[in-house]
């Protein structure tokens, strides 16, 4: 994968004919924090379904930069040894490629007293503070030092202590830091307003089946003793992506009557399911299958007002291809970005491709339907925007070219071949004039 890659893309002009099977891969913003997790244990650990992303990679360069052995045992299965780890301060350039190498501090804060980290990088969709982090740290004792974009954290004695902790947002990666903080401080600390995504569930389980005491897993509030680094029993199962499930649906909706999403969980992408059937789009549900049937539109147009929310409300991160989506729907549908105050600058671009959508202000915007959709060049801004320019390009009349398809290639695993097999035409180059 090239940063200088680009997709070349010829559109349906809204033909209904995609067809065959998707399976979803392991989802990335849950496998970030577990590989994060492998320094709480005493020894190696094993996750499994691991996608082929460049997450994943850029995670296990930084891990590896710190000491941590990080091997393939199979396609789908990393091994990480944390033993061999010697290092607590953050490589400056990998961590800031993606936020998620904040989700280190925790664990290496607890395990070694200290930490070092620059201000993480990522996708650009609003300011992305990260004070929470700060407030929660030094409320379990530990000491912040800022210079130059650089982040110093000191345990006193080399130990952190439970504390009571409300987090005045419900964060995704805060609440996965301070579970794995509190899983190595000393004493009991009590979280609450913990965020209830599917991923943070997912870590708070690992941890628990390894020793863990952790109270209240599923709530918003939870009680986590600290002891001694846990010894591995149990290996890692990566959930299925259900960012990547909703995507697909979408994609599916408007461009197929018969479109296999496999080794999913339905009950994970709930809010967009309900979305989609109130539009009239046939969705089948499986145990771990999402089956879409076609769609039925109804004479009346439609007028949702949907407003993202954090779990088990409307994902942030399905709000970009579900703009797409009431492109194609009669009416007028009113989308309300309520967590990232910067994701909306993507639909410049869709304007650009003919759909009509009026902002009412930076985060509200008002999409007026049916409007078709002209090929054209589109730079992918951030992983999920990139994903929906994908939906649209497919959508539309004529073809696309996609930039910057690193960011895609950060969350999807080889986006282009999946979507091959069940129809598209889309096609990797190099970068005209790029080495
Ligand atoms: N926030 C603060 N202060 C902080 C931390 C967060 O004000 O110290 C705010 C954020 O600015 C935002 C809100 O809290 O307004 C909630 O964001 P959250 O912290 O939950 O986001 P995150 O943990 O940085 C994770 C995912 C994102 C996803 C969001 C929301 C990972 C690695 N990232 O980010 O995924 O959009 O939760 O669900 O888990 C992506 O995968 O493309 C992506 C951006």
């Amino acid at each position: 994968m090239d940063m200088k890659d680009e997709f070349l893309i010829q559109g349906l002009a809204g033909k209904r004919l995609l067809k065959g099977e998707i399976p979803i891969r392991g989802s990335k913003n849950a496998v970030l924090p577990a590989m994060a997790s492998s320094f709480l244990f005493s020894g190696p650990i094993l996750l499994h379904n691991v996608p082929h992303i460049e997450d994943v990679l850029r995670m296990s360069e930084l891990m590896s930069s710190l000491g941590a052995k990080v091997s393939a045992k199979n396609d789908r299965t990393l091994l990480i040894s944390p033993e061999s780890a010697h290092a607590h301060i953050l490589d400056t350039a990998i961590a800031k490629r993606f936020r998620a190498s904040i989700l280190l501090s925790g664990p290496l804060l607890s395990r070694f007293g200290k930490v070092v980290f620059p201000y993480p990088g990522g996708c650009v969709i609003g300011k992305r503070p990260i004070d929470l982090f700060l407030q929660g740290f030094k409320k379990m004792g530990a000491r912040v030092l800022e210079r130059d974009e650089h982040f110093t954290l000191f345990a006193p004695k080399g130990k952190l202590s439970g504390a009571d902790i409300f987090f005045k947002i419900q964060s995704v990666t805060v609440s996965e830091t301070f579970i794995m903080a509190a899983v190595l401080a000393r004493g009991v600390t009590v979280l609450r307003n913990v965020a209830l995504e599917p991923e943070v569930t997912a870590l708070a389980q690992f941890l628990l089946s390894n020793g863990a005491r952790i109270e209240g897993i599923g709530t918003t509030t939870l009680k986590i003793t600290g002891g001694a680094p846990l010894s591995p029993k149990h290996s890692y199962d990566t959930i299925p992506d259900r960012i990547e499930t909703g995507s697909f649906l979408l994609l599916g909706a408007l461009s197929s009557d018969n479109l296999l999403i496999s080794d999913c969980k339905p009950d994970h992408v709930r809010a967009l399911i309900d979305v989609l059937r109130e539009s009239g789009v046939i969705i089948k549900e499986g145990k771990d299958t999402l089956h879409v049937r076609g769609w039925k539109k109804a004479n009346t147009p439609l007028s949702l007002q949907i407003k993202t929310h954090e779990y088990p409300g409307f994902p942030t991160d399905l709000q970009a291809p579900l703009v797409v989506f009431f492109t194609q729907c009669k009416g007028e549908n009113l989308v309300f970005e309520t967590i990232f105050e910067g994701r909306l600058s993507y639909i410049e671009d869709l304007k650009r491709m003919g759909a009509d959508i009026v902002m009412w202000d930076t985060q509200r915007a008002l999409i007026k339907g049916v409007t078709p959709l002209k090929g054209r060049e589109l730079d992918g801004p951030d992983i999920r925007a990139g994903l929906a320019f994908l939906i649209a390009a497919i959508v539309a009349r004529g073809s696309s070219i996609i930039n910057n398809v690193y960011y895609i290639d950060r969350g999807y695993e080889r986006i282009e071949e999946r979507l091959s097999a069940v129809g598209v035409s889309i096609e990797r180059r190099k970068k005209a004039g790029s080495a």
